[in-house]
């Protein structure tokens, strides 16, 4: 396959902070010799008790560990707040821009959100709150989800933060999960226009579960909600009287800093559980050399809070290398399709780091919007959560960033913590929809389905070879699954469950997911999951639910339903279904197609051929491939028969 390619221009061959040669010489040095590697590199931490050793780390079964920096202890909110009050408490840690343009922005230096943090910490303590505590968070994206996230790193506590977009029953779950028995949210948060309901969505969670004591709400919009007397109480009311100062917890390296559940290819989201020290280092250093970001340098990670891309590159990575953050809390689209770019102008912005799916939606509506804005501050431009197409990268770079920008397009998971392969400006020449090149430390091999692995240009399994330090450290509460879950396919490797090709120039190409979890928008989702909240309807008999692919989302959600015996499957069971698993698990997994099939195809054992499901949803019908072991194969022309037209 041919691909274009960018070569890196002479003004980025000058002064990027990680040129080609740079690149090479320490990529070289963190595979090799690791130790010496990370020990320099750790030095971006501050430290309160100095790590002597650096990495433990074993993937075998037998002997399955992964510890780094041990010894050291640290408080990562002090290193993203504390150490830069001396030089720049005055800079601008967050540039919030709210929903509604109309309505007044905020700006926090680096001293007001140390204070902030330290009073809303000085709060959390007073109600409670201790180190190792679970702490849910459910917040729109304003300042103060930064805060709470910080608040909660300062005193040792581990926060998990759910997405906002996450019903009821689904936050309910995750609480739950995780016995967490406080919640920290906003009456309202606001989303393009319009509200979403937070506290009555916790109210509504909290009623099945019950074991939770506090539930803290930030008055955000001024909605009217109830208050439910000894449990709940405002936000001001938790910071009143509080000190700005709080002595930050020590913690070891390999502390709990923070669960994010994500999904997988079983019907329960798993708490993925990051700790401390290798998290900060990689988090740091990962947002620094990706970007190329300076001092001074105005960011925008366009991403939500709610998603481990918040998490790294909202809040760690960023503020532990004392950025400039804008944070936004509304959509691309809103009020006009201008929004994205009428900010970047607004604020300056030199590194914009956003999703594919955002600019496949923004690039149909035509180059206008945003070629009356000017962009010349942009400088960096990231992309994130699926692969981009050639066609939206080329936008991306050419009308975006007016042919200037280089775009780091990076690959990494919920488990990886931080950047796992992306080009540095500066260092790679660029191929449109290529993830490019490892990050330093990161060792990537492309396996067969039998795990050899292969050599030179190839397709296959993508999985690492060797840990690095801001790998996942467990799925919480269930150690046996994190083993199981990456560790077992592959002997001695983590496998990433994405699909790869590597080039003749040792470029590496993601192709997606392998298992059944789907990319929507850029947002993870379990096929189980789904089909877990469509079955327990009452109506539904069976369900079986696959990706399809979709111009804007990227990949949409297919849902073949079984209905129980004298169940017409109509319009109105339809929209029913939608609406169901809108309510079971969120907005953010709302079927885009629901089919209903008298059966679903399945071998003579029971085991349904979710293969034939993809192709029928793909509409592409002309090979099914081997249908010689289907118990009934007139069930497939049936589901061809009645595909809906799309
Ligand atoms: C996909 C998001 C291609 C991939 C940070 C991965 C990507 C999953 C890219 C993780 C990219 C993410 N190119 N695919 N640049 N970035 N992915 O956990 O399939 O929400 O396994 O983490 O997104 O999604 P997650």
């Amino acid at each position: 396959m041919e691909s274009k390619v960018y070569p890196v221009s002479d003004e980025w061959a000058q002064d990027a902070l990680i040129d080609a040669e740079t690149y090479a010489r320490k990529y070289r040095q963190s595979i090799e010799d690791p130790d010496t590697f990370w020990r320099e590199e750790a030095q971006r931490i501050d430290w309160i008790k100095p790590f002597t050793k650096v990495k433990d780390t074993s993937f075998d079964k037998d002997d399955f560990h992964i510890r780094w920096f041990e010894d050291g202890t640290l408080n990562l909110a002090a290193n993203c707040l504390d150490r830069h009050l001396a030089d720049h408490g005055d800079r601008p840690a967050i540039i919030w821009e709210p929903d509604d343009p109309s309505h007044d922005n905020r700006i926090l230096t680096y001293r007001q959100l140390y204070e902030e943090t330290c009073r809303f910490a000085n709060g959390l303590k007073a109600n409670g709150v201790k180190k190792g505590d679970r702490v849910t968070i459910y917040m729109p994206m304003v300042p103060e989800a930064a805060i709470a996230m910080l608040a909660c790193a300062r005193i040792g506590a581990v926060h998990s933060v759910i997405f906002a977009g996450f019903s009821p029953e689904a936050l309910g779950n995750r609480i739950e999960d995780c016995d967490s028995d406080i919640v920290i949210t906003a009456d309202e948060g606001h989303r393009g226009g319009r509200k979403v309901p937070l506290k009555a969505n916790v109210d509504e969670a909290l009623d099945h579960h019950a074991h939770v004591s506090r539930v803290i709400m930030l008055r955000h919009t001024g909605a009217d909600v109830p208050m439910k007397e000894g449990r709940d109480i405002t936000w001001d009311e938790a910071v009143a009287d509080q000190s700005t100062d709080c002595e930050p917890e020590e913690m070891a390296a390999e502390d709990p800093l923070f669960i994010l559940y994500t999904s997988g290819s079983t019907g329960k989201p798993k708490g993925v559980l990051h700790t401390t020290g290798g998290y900060a280092v990689w988090t740091s250093m990962t947002h620094e050399y990706s970007f190329d970001h300076r001092p001074g340098d105005v960011y925008w990670c366009a991403a939500d809070i709610g998603w481990i891309t918040g998490h790294s590159y909202i809040v760690y990575g960023p503020f532990a290398n004392g950025a400039t953050n804008v944070m936004f809390e509304g959509t691309p689209n809103y009020p006009d399709f201008s929004r994205f770019w009428q900010i970047v102008d607004k604020y300056r912005v030199n590194i914009l780091y956003t999703a594919p799916t955002a600019l496949r939606a923004l690039m149909r509506e035509g180059n206008e919007w945003v070629e009356k804005t000017s962009r010349d501050s942009l400088r960096v431009l990231g992309s994130v959560g699926e692969p981009i197409n050639p066609e939206a990268w080329e936008w991306y770079y050419h009308i975006v960033g007016n042919g200037k920008c280089p775009i780091a397009d990076t690959w990494w998971q919920t488990e990886t913590g931080g950047h796992m392969i992306t080009p540095l400006p500066g260092a790679h020449a660029l191929k449109p929809g290529s993830a490019t090149k490892p990050m330093f430390g990161v060792k990537p091999e492309i396996v067969d389905t039998d795990g050899n692995r292969l050599e030179g240009p190839c397709e296959g399994a993508l999985v690492i070879a060797d840990s690095w330090p801001g790998q996942m450290r467990g799925v919480y509460g269930d150690e046996e699954r994190f083993f199981l879950t990456y560790f077992s396919t592959f002997k001695g490797r983590y496998f990433t469950s994405d699909g790869c090709r590597r080039d003749e120039d040792g470029y590496y190409w993601i192709t997606g997911r392998m298992d059944d979890v789907i990319n929507v928008s850029g947002h993870r989702m379990g096929t189980a999951e789904i089909e877990s909240a469509l079955v327990l309807h009452e109506k539904v008999a069976e369900a079986a639910v696959v990706a399809m692919p979709h111009d804007v989302k990227g990949q949409g959600i297919y849902c073949y339903v079984t209905t129980i015996a004298g169940v017409e499957g109509d319009e109105d069971l339809r929209k029913e279904l939608i609406k169901w698993v809108r309510h079971e698990i969120g907005p953010i997994a709302s079927p885009d197609v629901v089919q209903f099939a008298p059966s679903l195809p399945k071998t003579r054992s029971g085991k349904i051929m979710r293969r034939i499901l993809r192709k029928i949803a793909e509409n592409d019908t002309s090979n099914l491939g081997d249908t010689s072991t289907l118990a009934d194969p007139e069930v497939v022309d049936n589901l061809i028969a009645n595909r809906p037209d799309l």
